[in-house]
């Protein structure tokens, strides 16, 4: 056994041997050394069993112990011991007074992970288990400690001095330092400490809540992003009012604040009271930022704030544990930008989203169920599956039962729970207590992962009137387990008439009326519900608002596709349906590829497009939705086989077709939707650049002048980020490189001094969906704007360039030999981003046979390298699945 193959299984949870009732901090930040003070007031936990007197802390290597008392007695080597990373205290009294002097470097902390520094601010990140990179502490989520945390700094360089709670005392002191000390009244594990010391300006707002308090609101950037807060304001004044109308939840201390930084690993953090932010997820303004970020940014504020209550008040037990916050939360944002914009819309991104992302997962090595029973590294199960899979199984409970119920469940919930560490399973047991409903099959989405198939057949007898649905649910092995137990799911159906009606639904042998919009509960491996008095042949709209997260595999006939996609008032049904047929149309071109120039699309689907096109009153945002081409990474997840190749060259050719048949419409539809007035926001607004944009993607497939000018012109306009980004990216996707050149020249000269852009500028040309990037790739590393220690920077190239599949994939094995050089680069000092970098390696397994020989040989190469406990866990599971 390695050191870096040691598994912490959920199995091993045992109560922590000691509580730690408060947590004193004086952390005195210096240019050479941070020194930080610790005391802690400590006494034996009455709820362990373990007879030892020792108390183990966690420590990370980067910190050096300088002192350790007990009671005011300095202790010597004989009374603890320090092995790396652990500090043993020996012979502990019931009750004590724990104090340790560590020093440490934050800014040569490149793992950004603990204390460390950005640009010339200093900041932390706590979770998962950064903290101990500060101080020895029991670095774990059911060690709840009330913080006190005085920091100072030199006041010229470090004027803002901020930690969780309220200010409690401030001042200056000698040699040009200065102090402040913070204290949080809410008892806390340790992930949720923040500091940070800078030179930042403040914009201020403040909020009352629902029983009169006055909350104070600041947002802390660098003073060149001053104008940059009002998105994130609004959208926190929103996020607090409507938790406290949805969840009767209200903000519970009288600050609450956020600081950008420029260097984070994730998004964003909500450690109480003070969340920190990647700057990318938090500043806006309409010249640098597209429609999409705005939403994306509205989306993570009201996310951190709504951790407030799920995440803090009720906290996680142990980090298998991470979807009862993390899963709930995304929930609830998702739910809190449905409400906000158009909920259709964001139940197609989302659905997109988790069958692009996280089937994919399900389907790889890394494969877990949403409460992993085991894991290497923590970090690596901040995942798709862990959030997106995890909102949509709190998502079941909700649609299982019902609105009030499920509100009940929650306020039952946070009631019994506040102040505690829980687990998944008190989530599910105060849902079915308050509820009266039975979850206890529903537990199996926590413990099995996989993707389920729903195969769903029909009969319709004439005679007596009959319509069954027979439903047969199988799940695939995962690594963690062969063979599955039924889960229980809520299938919601709808049967419609010719005219698209939606019937009333009897079923027989239950209740007589169960509306037309009915749930279904889907608990065996196979079951048949036969719905009465149905007068004529209905079509099936099956699993509305993707009720489950399943594949659900009918066998729809085109014109029941072309019917639904007209007709179907589900909104995601309606989507679902033109997206079937589009996959059905590019499956039909991949089999022609050898002549693919004469590809013909069916005139029902070019009748279907047209009507969707122009349908004036319908909402432009999802016409968007409904004549979007599917994504090569979504069309992926959809084969048995994936050759990226015929994936891209299939789906151009359906692009172009889609353009030679509708040219005109096209063209109206641009300048039916290309608003040359004030820029404005709303959700026409919006929902009209999208479509404009699609339209014009289109229009670019035909290789006519006339388009390149126009998407030439739509850049010169510089009206606003989204049409500035949709029309270079049109030009750079474009065969004709040089297009795209000038525009790419101007854009940096224009943009050079906004991180934040350049960071699209990056991502524009790495991701594209053009043969042949790598060169031009590399090149960009040596770009004096590329910055590998900075994610965001690492994020828009590699990253982007491994969403390029026809790069990445490359046959030649150069794709993936850059994507393991990189990984080993960073690997030496940002683990967590190196791992997420390895992730895509391990998906060999539907590739084609050279492509998994190249991708396995190139993760035996990362394997001989001295790996992070992060990478080899994701490299080595990979290896054993090959
Ligand atoms: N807890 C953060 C969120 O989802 C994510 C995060 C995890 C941020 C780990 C940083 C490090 O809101
Ligand atoms: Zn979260």
């Amino acid at each position: 056994m390695t050191q870096n193959s040691q598994v912490t299984y959920l199995k091993d949870y045992q109560v922590p041997d000691f509580i730690i009732e408060t947590t004193d901090l004086d952390i005195r930040v210096g240019d050479e050394y941070t020194s930080v003070v610790a005391r802690l007031k400590v006494r034996r936990n009455p709820a362990s069993s373990e007879p030892s007197s020792e108390l183990i802390l966690q420590g990370g290597k980067g910190i050096k112990l300088q002192d350790v008392m007990m009671d005011g007695l300095i202790l010597d080597e004989s009374n603890y011991d320090l092995n790396g990373s652990e500090l043993a205290i020996h012979q502990c009294p019931e009750a004590f007074e724990l104090t340790t002097e560590c020093l440490i470097q934050p800014q040569l902390n490149a793992s950004l992970e603990g204390l460390y520094k950005s640009g010339g601010m200093y900041c932390t990140q706590c979770e998962a288990e950064g903290f101990r990179n500060i101080t020895y502490y029991l670095d774990r989520p059911d060690a709840l400690s009330v913080f006190t945390t005085r920091i100072s700094a030199p006041k010229a360089s470090y004027p803002i001095l901020l930690a969780n709670g309220n200010p409690v005392d401030q001042g200056d002191l000698e040699n040009g330092e200065h102090y402040a000390v913070w204290h949080d009244p809410f008892p806390k594990p340790a992930y949720l400490f923040a500091m940070v010391a800078g030179d930042l300006v403040r914009q201020d707002d403040q909020f009352t809540t629902q029983s009169g308090r006055k909350v104070d609101l600041q947002i802390f950037v660098e003073a060149h992003n001053s104008h940059k807060c009002d998105h994130a304001l609004a959208s926190l004044k929103r996020s607090m009012l409507w938790d406290e109308q949805n969840y009767g939840r209200e903000y519970d201390l009288d600050l609450f604040m956020i600081v950008a930084v420029d260097d984070f690993n994730m998004g964003a953090m909500e450690n109480k009271g003070l969340n920190i932010f990647n700057s990318d997820c938090v500043l806006a303004d309409p010249a640098t930022s597209s429609d999409a970020m705005f939403e994306r940014i509205e989306g993570i504020v009201a996310h951190e704030y709504f951790h407030n209550w799920s995440g803090n008040r009720v906290t996680c037990r142990d980090w298998f544990q991470l979807s009862l916050k993390e899963g709930f939360t995304v929930y609830r944002d998702a739910q809190y930008t449905a409400d906000t914009y158009s909920a259709a819309v964001k139940r197609i991104d989302d659905v997109t989203v988790l069958r692009t992302h996280q089937f994919a997962e399900d389907a790889s090595p890394m494969a877990h169920p949403i409460r992993p029973a085991s894991y290497i590294e923590i970090n690596n199960f901040y995942s798709v599956t862990v959030y997106e899979k995890g909102a949509e199984v709190v998502g079941m409970i909700h649609t299982l039962l019902g609105d009030d119920l499920f509100r009940k469940g929650s306020d039952l919930y946070f009631d019994r729970h506040d102040g505690q560490a829980v687990t998944t399973d008190d989530f599910v047991a105060a849902m079915s207590d308050a509820s009266g409903i039975n979850l206890d099959q529903f537990k199996y989405w926590y413990s099995q992962a996989g993707t389920p198939t729903l195969a769903v057949t029909d009969h319709y007898n004439a005679i007596n009137n009959e319509y069954s649905l027979t439903v047969v649910q199988s799940t695939p092995a995962t690594a963690e387990c062969e063979v599955k137990l039924p889960f229980h799911l809520p299938l919601r159906v709808a049967l419609l008439d010719t005219k698209g009606k939606e019937l009333p639904l009897q079923l027989q042998g239950s209740e007589p009326v169960l509306g037309n919009n009915c749930v279904l509960n889907i608990t065996q491996a196979q079951q048949t519900f036969i719905f009465e008095g149905i007068a004529e042949q209905p079509t099936p709209s099956l699993l509305r608002g993707f009720s489950a997260p399943v594949k659900l595999d009918y066998a729809y006939t085109e014109e029941q596709l072309l019917f639904l996609a007209s007709k179907d008032q589900d909104g995601f049904c309606r989507w679902e349906a033109c997206q079937r047929l589009l996959i059905e149309a590019t499956e039909r071109a991949m089999g022609f590829m050898s002549q693919a120039s004469h590809y013909q699309l069916k005139d029902s689907l070019v009748t279907m497009l047209r009507t969707s096109l122009v349908d004036e009153t319908l909402d432009p945002a999802m016409v968007a939705k409904l004549v979007q081409l599917p994504s090569e990474a979504y069309l992926a997840e959809t084969q048995t086989i994936v050759d990226v190749d015929l994936i891209h060259t299939a789906r151009e050719a359906i692009r172009l077709a889609i353009a030679t048949a509708l040219e005109s419409e096209l063209l109206y539809c641009y300048q039916r939707c290309h608003d040359t007035g004030v820029f404005s926001q709303t959700g026409k607004a919006i929902g009209q650049r999208a479509l404009k944009n699609i339209c014009l993607y289109y229009l670019n497939a035909l290789d006519q002048a006339l388009y390149q000018t126009m998407a030439q012109d739509q850049y010169a306009l510089q009206a606003n980020m989204t049409d500035v980004g949709a029309a270079l990216h049109i030009l750079i996707g474009h065969k004709n490189s040089e297009l795209a050149a000038p525009l790419l020249a101007d854009f940096y000269q224009r943009w050079q001094g906004d991180a934040q852009v350049v960071c699209q500028w990056f991502a524009m040309q790495c991701g594209a969906s053009r043969p042949g990037l790598l060169g031009q790739v590399k090149a960009l590393l040596d770009h004096n704007a590329f910055d590998i220690r900075n994610p965001n920077k690492v994020r828009s190239v590699v990253g982007s360039f491994i969403r390029s599949a026809i790069n990445f994939h490359a046959v030649d094995g150069s794709g993936y030999a850059f994507v393991g050089d990189m990984i080993l680069k960073l690997d030496g000092f940002n683990p967590m981003i190196a791992a997420g970098l390895a992730k895509p390696l391990g998906r060999f397994k539907r590739k084609t046979k050279d492509r998994q020989q190249l991708m396995v040989s190139q993760l035996q190469r990362l394997n001989q390298a001295e790996l992070s406990k992060d990478v080899f866990e994701v490299v080595s599971k990979a290896l054993s699945a090959s």
